[in-house]
């Protein structure tokens, strides 16, 4: 069962993995797991461990790319090496630039499948690796939807995330705004991808006129009124 080389080197290894599409790119995956010991780190080695957290850093940044419509390099961030790393610390994950940080405490108190929880989470936070975000400009909650979004494509989302049509605000951000999101690109099939290649630059409340012909408080009062009983 347990590999010995994945044993011996697991603080740092290294998965290098061509990009499906595209002939140059290639994007390499490092695994950066502190072998403390802790609960939480023994946690993730032996119910998720080494081998299947490049693997899915691999099949995410994939499934994005896709989701995205980004065939060529030239469509992408330029990012050649994305780092996980795994560690005792607060909350559940973070990003920043290319460098994902999960809490090994939260995998190790969460009651569940956690394989699919890993992985929702990894989708999430590889989304903000790959997504653009107006230059800054973009509102937190639409960035933090789109995280989402991509989750809930990939079919990892958890119970307890809003039903579709629950929410106050469509830019609430995380589930309430994946779902919206989702309802917006149920109008026009690649909604998601075509956004997000207009924040390539900037960002602008009028990009869901030009491309639903609504504004995006009208969409919304569409989306509740949708789902009111
Ligand atoms: C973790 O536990 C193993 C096995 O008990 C031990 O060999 C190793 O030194 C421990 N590592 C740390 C960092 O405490
Ligand atoms: C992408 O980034 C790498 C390293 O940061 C750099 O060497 C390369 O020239 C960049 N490619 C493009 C197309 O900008
Ligand atoms: C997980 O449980 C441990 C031990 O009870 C606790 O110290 C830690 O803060 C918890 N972590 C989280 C993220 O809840």
């Amino acid at each position: 069962m347990a590999n010995t080389f994945f044993e011996l080197s697991f603080s740092l290894l290294i998965l290098s993995v061509a990009a499906m599409q595209g002939t140059h790119a290639a994007v390499e995956f490092v695994l950066d797991y502190a072998s403390d010991n802790s609960s939480g780190g023994l946690r993730f080695k032996n119910e998720i461990g080494v081998a299947n957290s490049l693997q899915t850093m691999s099949s995410a940044t994939n499934f994005i790319w896709k989701i995205f419509k980004q065939n060529n390099p030239s469509d992408r961030k330029n990012v050649t090496k994305v780092t996980l790393f795994i560690e005792n610390s607060d909350g559940v994950a973070f990003t920043v630039s290319n460098e994902i940080h999960v809490n090994a405490n939260y995998l190790g108190n969460y009651t569940g499948d956690l394989r699919r929880e890993f992985n929702g989470v990894l989708y999430h936070e590889m989304t903000h690796v790959w997504q653009w975000d107006g230059n800054g400009q973009t509102p937190g909650g639409l960035i933090e939807g789109i995280a989402d979004f991509v989750r809930l494509k990939a079919k990892y989302i958890p119970s307890h995330w809003v039903k579709p049509g629950q929410g106050n605000r469509w830019d609430q951000g995380y589930d309430v705004t994946a779902r919206f999101l989702d309802y917006c690109d149920g109008l026009r099939h690649g909604f998601v991808a075509e956004l997000n290649k207009k924040m390539r630059s900037g960002y602008n409340a009028d990009y869901f006129v030009e491309l639903l012909g609504k504004t995006v408080d009208q969409l919304w009062s569409d989306y509740k009124a949708k789902y009111a009983i």
